[in-house]
């Protein structure tokens, strides 16, 4: 992977077991915070426009605030109908406070 790497929240901003909603060089990402971790996938969900940081995160899934799909979020796999394409996930780094993702 290319090495694109972009600076996309202040990780003071997360709190653990959060997700939050952020653009990164025009792409809408949704960044988690789950046991100390950070992941990345985008925001948009696979099934029909909803932000899937909009949504409520559950032991390691995101559920969709329009249909409740999920999504395993390190994985991005498509684990609930109506999702059935994984949603795309992305490389996370923490240099310092910053939270930065690969966009490749
Ligand atoms: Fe996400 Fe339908 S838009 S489940």
């Amino acid at each position: 992977m290319a090495d694109n790497w972009v600076k996309a929240a202040d990780r003071s901003a997360l709190g653990d077991g959060e997700v939050t909603g952020v653009v990164v060089a025009g792409h809408e990402i949704a960044l988690y915070a789950i046991d100390g971790e950070i992941f990345a996938t985008d925001d948009i969900c696979t099934h029909a426009y909803a932000k899937l940081s909009d949504g409520w995160m559950e032991r390691g899934e995101i559920e969709c605030p329009l249909h409740a799909g999920r999504f395993e979020i390190k994985t991005g796999k498509a684990t609930a109908p109506p999702c059935i394409d994984n949603v795309k996930t992305y490389p996370v780094r923490v240099e310092g406070d910053e939270i930065q993702v690969n966009l490749g």
